[in-house]
């Protein structure tokens, strides 16, 4: 569905990290993992993807990290001011209501977590980033989650993989979004303990659609595309 939405707040979270909240004028089921395409109308040819953060009654909230020229610029978007959005787009992470979920996020990947609060699962959350000034900071429960970063000046100190082995408890699937080697690790973690696992991979995108086959992932063993088969991809389908 493509639409135009305007901005209803913009703040900041950390220092790179700001927290988006656009309408969305229509209703939709979204999933933990599935993404808009956000074009920002002026002085931008291209569109890039953005995980859903939360969704609730006609809004869509987003965490963008300013890395580069476009998501600098969003994230300075006017409160009032629209963007044009295609979405929800991708697979998403579906289990049955009620399952139970260690979600495990790294950096600016731990932004679709939020979303196992929207929905029915018993969700615990592992979430870890290289300092506090890089942490996504959002509100998971605290009774329910671990915080993790390299500096150890929140949380614990290290990475998330330091800790995931004791923090998961038994019959728990996993959903984990990061960095590649987070991933890597996560998966070789999760393969020797037999855990079901899922996994949102992070690739270039022009369409978003499936139609450039450009979305590559280095993490998949066989050639599929991330915005459309993915971009959660099962433990089988990983490295
Ligand atoms: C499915 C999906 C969901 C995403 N969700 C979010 C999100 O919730 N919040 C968020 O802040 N970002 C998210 N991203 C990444 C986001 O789309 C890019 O960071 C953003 O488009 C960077 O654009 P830029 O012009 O600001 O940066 P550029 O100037 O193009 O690049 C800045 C830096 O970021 C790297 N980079 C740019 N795009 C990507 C990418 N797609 N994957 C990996 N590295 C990249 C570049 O190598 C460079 O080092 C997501 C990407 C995907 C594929
Ligand atoms: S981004 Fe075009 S096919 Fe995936």
């Amino acid at each position: 569905m493509l639409t135009r939405a305007k901005l209803k707040s913009r703040n900041r979270v950390s220092e790179k990290i700001w927290h988006l909240v656009f309408e969305l004028p229509f209703e939709q089921e979204i999933y933990p993992g599935q993404f808009f395409m956000i074009k920002i109308d002026e002085g931008f040819e291209f569109k890039h993807p953005f995980s859903v953060h939360r969704f609730s009654d006609g809004v869509v909230e987003f965490l963008i990290e300013s890395r580069g020229y476009f998501s600098r610029s969003l994230s300075y978007l006017n409160v009032g001011g629209t963007a044009q959005l295609t979405g929800p787009l991708g697979n998403g992470f579906k289990a049955k209501e009620g399952s139970s979920v260690l979600a495990v996020g790294g950096g600016i990947g731990c932004a679709p977590l939020a979303m196992f609060e929207c929905l029915h699962y018993k969700a615990r959350y592992l979430v870890g980033s290289k300092d506090e000034k890089s942490f996504p900071g959002f509100d998971l429960p605290p009774e329910k989650t671990l915080v993790v970063t390299e500096n150890g000046k929140y949380g614990k100190k290290g990475l998330v993989t330091d800790y995931f082995i004791e923090f998961i408890e038994e019959g728990e699937k996993v959903f984990a979004c990061g960095p590649d080697q987070m991933i890597i690790k996560l998966a070789q973690q999760c393969r020797s303990r037999g855990t079901d696992a899922y996994f949102c991979l992070e690739a270039y995108m022009a369409c978003g659609i499936g139609a450039c086959a450009g979305c590559v992932s280095p993490l998949l063993r066989e050639y599929k595309k991330v915005c459309s088969d993915g971009p959660v991809f099962s433990i089988r389908e990983i490295i």
